[in-house]
């Protein structure tokens, strides 16, 4: 697992971030940057102290400004906050897919505030939350997700409980989830939904999607529409696990008046946790690109 921090100066929460990791998964490749960092500066004197007070050392940090190749080359970027998350998905639109807040990663709400100008004490409590967002995070990104912890999701009215249900879960797991809605109960047509998930999909922004509507069957049949998305309906987990292992689907689809809470849950977390074989499947899939590209023409997708 190759892990990247990135706060702003990359000279207090993400060298931090940086060195807790390192003490927990000693395996993982992990490193730190910042999105406005000027470079070769050292760790602030605060933020060495705070280290030291658990045994930490950054006395030969050296900060580095993040750029295009440390999101490639990074499995997993995790930011201090929201804001630092939203300018590197402005900054990388087709890397966005790999970039979530630490507290995404942990399954926590919220940032880690930068402590500058704070006394001891206020280093203390960051790097108290820094260990704990840290250790949760390593403990979600140990489960598999190989098609990434970005995750869109959208429903009609059918499927907005379950949709709900689905963003919790995920969430609580240490996945990103972007929510396109509906958010009421108000009857509304299930394409509106589809679009903008299977849009993200298709763009990378999001690494898959979830789509809830009645019976899962519209919203397959509208986000296959979009170039570049294998969309799948199941009501069972082995049906899931299979859309995966053989099919590389990249949205699953569901029906909120058809499947169980429980059934539904453990089919995403078969999705998410399911990598593609490739092998024998790939000549497939190739010819279903090619019977797309058909279909599309040479242009770019819906
Ligand atoms: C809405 O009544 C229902 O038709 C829709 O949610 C979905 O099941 C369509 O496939």
């Amino acid at each position: 697992m190759r892990v990247l921090f990135v706060c702003s100066g990359n000279t207090c929460r993400s060298p931090l971030a940086e060195a807790v990791l390192r003490r927990e998964r000693p395996g993982w490749q992990v490193a730190s940057a910042g999105v406005g960092a000027a470079p070769g500066a050292p760790a602030t004197a605060a933020a060495m102290r705070a280290a030291a007070r658990r045994g930490l050392d950054l006395t030969g940090h050296r900060s580095r400004r993040v750029g295009e190749e440390d999101l490639r080359a990074a499995d997993v970027c995790l930011t201090m906050t929201e804001g630092q998350r939203a300018a590197l998905a402005e900054r990388y639109p087709a890397l966005a897919g790999r970039v979530l807040t630490l507290a995404d990663a942990a399954g926590e709400e919220g940032d880690v505030e930068d402590p500058y100008g704070g006394d001891d004490e206020a280093y203390d409590r960051t790097l108290d939350r820094i260990e704990r967002w840290v250790e949760a995070a390593a403990a979600h990104l140990s489960q598999p997700a190989p098609l990434g912890r970005v995750v869109a999701a959208g429903a009609d009215h059918a499927g907005r409980r379950l949709k709900d249900l689905v963003c919790a879960h995920l969430r609580g797991a240490g996945f990103r989830v972007e929510d396109a809605g509906t958010h009421g109960d108000a009857s509304c047509d299930y394409p509106d939904f589809a679009r903008p998930v299977a849009r993200a999909v298709a763009s990378g922004r999001v690494g898959w999607g979830v789509l809830v509507c009645g019976t899962g069957l519209g919203m397959a049949i509208a986000a296959n529409k979009v170039r570049g998305v294998r969309a799948v309906s199941v009501s069972e987990t082995v049906g899931a696990r299979l859309a995966r292992a053989h099919n590389d689907a990249n949205v699953l689809c569901l029906g909120g008046r058809i499947v169980g809470d429980e059934v539904a849950l453990a089919a995403v977390r078969e999705f998410a946790a399911t990598p593609w074989e490739g092998g024998r499947h790939a000549a497939r899939l190739a010819k279903v690109a090619a019977l797309e590209a058909e279909a599309c023409g040479g242009g770019e997708g819906a």
